[in-house]
Formats: structure tokens, sequence, C-alpha cells
């Protein structure tokens, strides 16, 4: 496995491995791997002739207070993961080779409306954007036949296929922007970067979060009305001893709009909670 750091590198590298007409899957990542990510790799690799894994601790999708300077970074062990997974090349730049000038002087910056506004993006403001943004930049550099994103981060996925719809990117196939089925833990657990924060107490309480979101679909199947439901999914975590839920909604699967009643079209259960100072996200679908 190759490693590019600067623009010029990844150029060259991207451009070798194209050089028999060999296609090339991008899974943008922010390090601190684990199985989740390289399910996503094993998915790429079986629809590409290559994959390029980024790796990229994004500033901009971060808002004041969240947890930029704490998250996880292990490039060495990330390396050797994905070298592990068959990845041809691995696209790890310096903040600077991103965001020459620093953040701050980036004068660019992708907004999408509507998916981007409930949710994540109420509770985050900005984050969309950054997360648009830098997509975007990783797109127009490695300019891949087709990209992967865990569902797990199910409304950043809404957010990256409108814009690549939008944008004529990954030109301009939006199904080429493949989303790939949660990996959880034994007991349910969706795996995340972020529950390595969590105490041995908080991760065993953290599993009521799973469990409440099935009771909660379970009741939604069955003809009830979403309200009361997602009421008693807030008490759950409450009483689990999750501090706060951010958001605990039905909404439709594509455009993200809330629901209060199961139709037709197919619908996403969405959560974010609170534990210990970690906030967990979560969806499923239902019906
Ligand atoms: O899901 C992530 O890890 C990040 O949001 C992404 C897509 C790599 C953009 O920084």
């Amino acid at each position: 496995m190759q490693t590019a750091t600067t623009l010029d590198m990844l150029r060259k590298s991207v451009a070798a491995l194209r050089g028999d007409g060999s296609n090339i899957a991008l899974v943008p990542t922010m390090g601190a791997l684990h199985e989740g990510h390289l399910t996503l790799m094993r998915a790429a690799r079986d629809h590409c002739d290559h994959v390029v894994a980024s790796i990229f601790v994004n500033p901009t999708q971060f808002g004041e207070g969240e947890d930029l300077d704490a998250y996880p970074r292990q490039l060495a062990e990330d390396s050797a993961m994905l070298e592990g997974e068959g990845v041809s090349l691995l696209w790890a730049p310096a903040p600077e080779a991103m965001y020459p000038g620093g953040p701050k002087d980036f004068a660019t910056s992708i907004s999408v409306s509507g998916v981007s506004a409930g949710f994540c993006g109420a509770d985050r403001p900005g984050h969309f954007d950054g997360v648009a943004t830098v997509v975007c930049k990783l797109f127009n550099q490695v300019q891949p036949d087709m990209a992967f994103f865990g569902e797990k981060d199910w409304q950043q996925l809404a957010v990256i296929r409108t814009m690549a719809r939008d944008l004529d990117l990954i030109a301009p196939h939006v199904e080429r922007i493949i989303g790939v089925p949660t990996v959880r833990e034994a007991d349910g657990l969706a795996m995340s970067s972020r529950n390595r924060y969590l105490s041995d107490s908080d991760r065993t309480a953290a599993t009521t979060l799973p469990r409440a979101m099935k009771e909660a679909i379970a009741r939604i199947e069955n003809g009830e009305e979403a309200a009361p439901s997602l009421a008693a999914l807030q008490d759950a975590l409450l009483g689990a001893g999750f501090s706060s839920v951010d958001y605990a909604a039905m909404a439709d699967a594509m455009s993200l709009a809330p629901l209060t009643k199961l139709a037709d079209a197919p619908a996403r259960l969405l959560v974010a909670a609170r534990i210990g100072g970690t906030r967990l996200i979560d969806n499923m679908g239902i019906g």
C-alpha cells in the first residue's frame, strides 16, 4: 500500500493505479478505524479494482467545544489495518495540504439545504457544511468511480448523495455512492470511533439505545403513532443513565422529513443521545 501526503503525490499515485484502465473506489474516513470501517473497505474492494482510503480529521466539521483535539489519531495502526484489507492507496493529507492558510482562510463552503437542516444539522450548526465541503474536495482530489460511506451516519449519507446529485459529482451517477449497513457490537451497540470515550458503566448502559430503538420500531410497525413510542424510547434512555436525548424521531428515509405515522415510503428511526459526555447516534429502518 502506498501513502500519499500531498496532492501531487496523490494525483501521481491515482494516475498510476488507473494506468491499465482499473476503476477506483474511495472510502473517506477520519481514522481511528474499527470493524465498521473495515467493512466499508471490503465492500469497496468487492466493487472496484483499487480502493483508495482517506484519513483526515476534518476541522471544519467540528463545532466550538467539540472533540476535535481529543479525536483519536493513530495513523500507524490505521495504516496497518488498511494494508491488511488490500487497500491500494492511503490518502493522509496534513491539514495544510487540505486547507493551505488554515481553515479560517478558506473561503468556499458547500451548504446542502433541506436534508442538512434537522437532527444533527440543528444540534451541530455548520457540521454538514464542513462534511459536504471536505467530501467534495476528496471527490475532486481522487476522482473515484464509486464512494462508500457507513449508514450509521444516515443524515450524512443523505447530505452527500444530495450534493453529488446536484453538483454532478462522481459523474453524475448518484447510485455510485454506496451506503454500507451499520456494523454492531455483539450487544447491538453501533460501532463508532467515539465508543472508546465511554466508561465501563456507560458502555453497559449504552446498549439500551439499540434495544429501546427496536422496541419503538416494533410498536410503530404494529400501527402505533410515532409520538408515544418515541416518548417511551426517550424515557428508557434517560432511565438507563443517558443525560439527554438530542432527538428521537421518525423520518422519511430519503428526504428526512419528519413523520408522525408509518406511510408507504421507507422510514427511518433516528436518535442522538448523550451519555457521560459522549454523544451517540444511531438509526434503523422502519417498515
Ligand atoms: O464520516 C466521517 O468519518 C466523516 O464525516 C467524513 C465523511 C470522512 C468527512 O470528514
